[in-house]
């Protein structure tokens, strides 16, 4: 298919070409002065997106599944019991990957539309009779339900009951989309994957480890090798690695951030608002339904939509990739075949959004869903036209668009 690919799922998402070209280049020595330097000065602005100055950062090359590993096995030893809550495919699978490592792992289910709210947890730590937690599991942003969970929130409820877990927390879908202050909120260890908000290919696992997690490390945690993070960051103090690192995706790294410090980081989060903003306006225009049911927890990174009964999603994608070259995504487990997920997070703007909504638009009425075409394109254009959407974009609400 000619023109640009819509790889409109939500992540891996749209690489740059500013990323792509600076990966694009010979590999080094990754034990010479060149290389030792990049670490050095990637690692505290990997630090800056995480919003935190008392963090160490370290580096895999993984994927997010095995930073919840790495996350696991420095921090936990095999019995140590785990709290963690069904609110998602992926706070599902978090769970299952401690079960696996062989943590002993309380997982309370919760509804699939709504976000994790810092009174479940506190409920549930007031109940608990057995030996006490020694760490939640918290995805802050849902990727498969759309709906964020408040991490302070969460941070107040553990403190309030005196408890010592540690509170860690995967921000794959949501961290450089969506705000997260990893010190100011309290999580112990946060970590994400490179290939949403990060801008980059799939393949580095990134996890910033505040000293309450740091200390467990060295107390404890599990039998581990590859992932054990004291070699890596003994050696990082150098800008090296006990391990060869994933050189290129590195420099990529160096070159995404750029990016996003030279938007901002408070502007990437709005831009990702208004964007999220006009892509629910168009869901509404179509009557159709938005998974989450609690606006406040509306995810800014993608939105999950639901089917009208009968019709099933996958019908939806199939003809949006055949058709259009535009890639949605599937629902998971539980929800399979009843939503689809548009992806608006990462390198995107306005007129990606539209084209995105566009294309979505065609699936839907050739599935069979009975909408209006152009109703959604039209209900985002107007968003963006909107006071709202103009104040966050930092455009004086009485000046008119075209003197932007
Ligand atoms: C919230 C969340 N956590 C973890 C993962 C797993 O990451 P990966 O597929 O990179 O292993 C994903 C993947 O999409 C995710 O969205």
């Amino acid at each position: 298919m000619s023109g640009r690919p819509f790889l409109q799922i939500p992540g891996p998402t749209n690489v740059p070409e500013r990323v792509l070209r600076a990966m694009d280049r010979a590999v080094i020595d990754h034990r010479g002065p060149e290389f030792g330097q990049l670490v050095q000065g990637l690692l505290p602005d990997v630090a800056k997106i995480f919003k935190s100055e008392r963090g160490k950062v370290v580096l895999y090359p993984s994927s997010g599944t095995g930073a919840w590993e790495a996350a696991l096995v420095n921090t936990l030893a095999p019995g140590d019991r785990i709290l963690a809550f069904n609110y998602g495919h992926f706070s599902a699978q978090f769970a299952e990957a401690a079960r696996n490592l062989g943590f002993d792992v309380e997982l309370v289910p919760l509804s699939w539309r709504r976000g994790l709210a810092g009174e479940q947890v506190a409920e549930r730590l007031r109940g608990n009779r057995g030996q006490p937690f020694k760490a939640v599991l918290v995805v802050h942003n849902e990727t498969s339900t759309g709906a964020v969970s408040d991490v302070k929130a969460i941070r107040a409820a553990i403190d309030a009951g005196h408890h010592e877990a540690l509170l860690i927390v995967d921000t794959v879908s949501s961290l450089a989309s969506i705000d997260y202050r990893m010190d100011e909120w309290g999580a112990d260890l946060t970590l994400t994957g490179s290939q949403k908000g990060l801008m980059l290919p799939p393949g580095m696992a990134l996890l910033c480890a505040g000293p309450r997690a740091i200390a467990a490390g060295e107390r404890g945690g599990s039998p581990r090798n590859f992932f054990d993070w004291r070699p890596i960051l003994k050696d990082n103090a150098a800008g090296f690695f006990p391990y060869t690192p994933a050189t290129l995706l590195l420099f990529g790294l160096r070159e995404a951030l750029d990016m996003l410090f030279e938007e901002g980081l408070e502007h990437v989060f709005t831009r990702h608002t208004r964007l999220a903003e006009a892509v629910r306006k168009a869901v509404g225009a179509w009557e159709l339904e938005i998974l989450c049911e609690d606006q406040g927890a509306y995810s800014n990174s993608l939105t999950a939509v639901m089917m009208p009964d009968g019709l099933d999603s996958a019908e939806v994608i199939r003809i949006a990739r055949e058709r259009f070259g535009l890639d949605l995504g599937v629902g998971l487990s539980q929800i399979k075949g009843r939503v689809f997920r548009i992806g608006h997070l990462g390198a995107l703007n306005e007129l990606e959004v539209l084209a995105t909504l566009g294309g979505v638009e065609m699936a839907l009425r050739e599935a069979g869903v009975p909408i209006t075409l152009g109703s959604g394109v039209a209900a985002a254009q107007e968003s963006f036209f909107g006071d709202a959407s103009r104040a966050l974009a930092g455009v004086p609400v009485e000046q008119p668009i075209a003197a932007r």
